[in-house]
């Protein structure tokens, strides 16, 4: 075959770049490709209503721009009436299951992807213009196309996903996504309309000497977590915590570092959803060469119970991961 993996240039646009790497796929067929595209142009949208977001409540400032009066939403619900327009469209998409939403939503047609959304991440941070995201994974339906839904067709491993990705609305928006063969970022130029590729084949440093944690839950962390709190205290690394998964991610990811949201009293599993923002993020640490925990397993070999499970997260730089799990294991 081919070599498939010929490094595309910086620069190269989003469509050209799925283009050229379709043949990667396991199920080349193309339509995994325009999923892709059905994401990208759903994150365009939003990027626009949160770019938007602070003129909301400025009387009449767009509000005559939306004949079907949807800015009146919270951007989170907004944004995963995007996210689901977009995919209901496309028609490579079978079936969504969203943090938004409490079940699963059949679209009954004969795609062949079920996809996992977090539509809108970080979405309090929307009021005080900072970053936020939306994060998706993408798996192959269990169940035959032409069969109605079942809840296993989302309820799958995050070792099955065939693709998984984030948007980030930053100081410039990106698109960053893996489809099993390494980790690409695009940046979005708004004026031009088009994502260019700006982050080729990522890799996150193996350590850093950032931690990411919300340190005001400290009392009721465990005792392993404060020991390695402790540690990253002593071992004098910078805090740096967003509150925005995504953009702490991204950060860490770009320069190395360990995002980390144990259990605590208010959440015993941790806050962080495996569907919607666990899987994802775990397979895009991997394929960067990181790795994510919930301390004492593989994230991505987690048989999911239910859509909205929640679990311990640690992910990052694999060095510091794998200590961060040495206080779990001794
Ligand atoms: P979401 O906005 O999708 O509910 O996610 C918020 C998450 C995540 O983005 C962030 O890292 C975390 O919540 C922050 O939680 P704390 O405020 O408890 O630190
Ligand atoms: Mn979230
Ligand atoms: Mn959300």
């Amino acid at each position: 075959m081919e070599d498939s993996r010929i490094a595309l240039p910086i620069g190269t646009t989003l469509d050209r770049f799925i283009k050229n790497k379709q043949d990667e796929f396991q199920y080349a067929t193309g339509e995994l490709s325009q999923l892709l595209r059905d994401i990208a142009l759903a994150g365009k949208v939003v990027n626009r209503e949160i770019n938007k977001a602070g003129l909301i409540n400025i009387a009449g400032a767009i509000g005559s721009q939306n004949i079907q009066g949807e800015e009146q939403q919270k951007l989170d619900v907004l944004a995963n009436i995007r996210f689901i327009r977009a995919l209901t469209k496309g028609g490579e998409t079978c079936a969504i299951v969203s943090e938004e939403d409490e079940d699963i939503t059949d679209l009954k047609n004969e795609g062949k992807y079920v996809i996992a959304i977090d539509p809108l991440d970080g979405s309090s941070n929307i009021d005080v213009n900072v970053s936020v995201g939306t994060i998706f994974s993408v798996y192959r339906r269990v169940t035959p196309v032409g069969m109605p839904i079942i809840n296993e067709d989302a309820l799958q491993k995050g070792i099955e996903q065939v693709a998984a990705g984030y948007l980030l609305y930053g100081s410039s928006t990106m698109l960053v996504y893996t489809t099993g063969h390494g980790v690409n970022g695009f940046t979005y130029e708004p004026s031009l309309g088009e994502y260019f590729l700006s982050h080729p084949d990522m890799i996150i440093p193996d350590e850093g000497n950032v931690y990411s944690i919300n340190e005001g839950s400290y009392n009721s962390f465990s005792d392993e977590v404060k020991e390695y709190l402790n540690f990253c205290r002593t071992s004098n690394y910078s805090a740096r915590y967003i509150g925005s998964l995504v953009a702490d991610f991204h950060r860490n990811l770009l320069k190395g570092g360990i995002y980390i949201y144990p259990p605590t009293a208010k959440d015993p599993n941790g806050k962080l959803r495996l569907l919607y923002e666990c899987n994802a993020l775990a397979f895009i640490i991997e394929q960067a060469g990181g790795f994510a925990s919930t301390g004492n397993s593989r994230v991505l070999e987690i048989q999911p119970k239910e859509f909205h499970q929640r679990v311990p997260l640690f992910i990052g730089s694999k060095k510091m991961v794998e200590q961060a799990e040495s206080y779990f294991k001794s």
